[in-house]
């Protein structure tokens, strides 16, 4: 373990002389640009309710309107929040790089409006919708619709294809990750000289099996995160701070 002030030379060359970057992000790495957890969500209006009750296909079976208007809630709660300086750096560090893969377990947009493009969302994006029977994508506006403080039930719109109803381009519980997003980021896990987890607790699979997939195939392991986690064993380097302040000062040392 090293403290954050201290970037030790060892890693300061691996960074250097990598060609083939992988970043793994979680919910660390949006912690200090505000955006609420997904617990920290169920404010207001949605106090009474449990995430497990909200967030998976017999939820919105049940009750489409409940479950979409928490989704418009928690989008507009992350629309409000400005990418921090971790999102900036590792948008910054693909141009030192010649192969460079972000992938997140958040769904969030912090990376694309810090200027990442590509991103593999493993887990969806609060910002991609589509129809629950034929599966056309649904486009939001541009500008969302202020809430009520607190939130409210909503309906949801209907596909302009077949009329279904549209449903949150997340992944609930119990459903699968999208497969095409899943193998592209075990392929980069496979082949990248260094992976750098940021802010995650490595306890949720399958995407927690990608640090350590890259690790069974030689790359060199760095952890960002002020707490230990279950990836701590396997890490080459484990840097204890919080993300906005140590990812500058690694892009700083590259
Ligand atoms: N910088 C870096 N890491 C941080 C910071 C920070 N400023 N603040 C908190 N962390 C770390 C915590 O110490 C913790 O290890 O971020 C991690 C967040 O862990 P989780 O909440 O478990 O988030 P994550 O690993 O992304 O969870 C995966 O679980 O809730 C589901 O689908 C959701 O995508 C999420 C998945």
């Amino acid at each position: 373990m090293n403290r954050s002030d201290t970037i030790p030379p060892d890693l300061i060359l691996a960074m250097r002389e990598a060609r083939n970057i992988v970043v793994f992000t979680g919910a660390g790495v949006s912690a200090e640009s505000g955006i609420p957890t997904f617990r920290d969500a169920l404010t207001g209006f949605w106090q009474r309710f449990d995430a497990e009750d909200l967030a998976t296909p017999e939820a919105f079976a049940r009750d489409p309107e409940l479950v979409w208007g928490w989704y418009e809630w928690r989008r507009m709660l992350v629309r409000r929040t400005l990418p921090n300086p971790a999102h900036l750096a590792i948008a910054a560090w693909v141009r030192s790089v010649p192969r460079f893969t972000l992938v997140t377990q958040n769904v969030d947009d912090l990376h694309e409006r810090a200027g990442s493009s590509g991103v593999l969302h493993l887990h969806g994006s609060l910002h991609a919708a589509r129809c629950v029977a034929c599966g056309l994508a649904h486009l939001f506006p541009a500008e969302i619709p202020q809430e009520p403080e607190g939130g409210r039930r909503l309906c949801p719109p209907c596909c302009a294809q077949c009329g279904g109803l549209i449903r949150p381009g997340v992944v609930w519980f119990g459903e699968s990750l999208p497969p095409d997003v899943l193998d592209a980021a075990f392929a980069a896990a496979r082949a990248c000289d260094l992976l750098i987890a940021i802010g995650t607790s490595g306890l949720v699979q399958p995407a927690a099996s990608i640090p350590l997939l890259a690790k069974r195939s030689e790359a060199r392991l760095l952890q960002v995160n002020p707490m230990a986690t279950a990836l701590d064993a396997d890490c080459d380097w484990s840097l204890r701070g919080a993300a906005g302040v140590i990812l500058p000062r690694l892009l700083a040392s590259v």
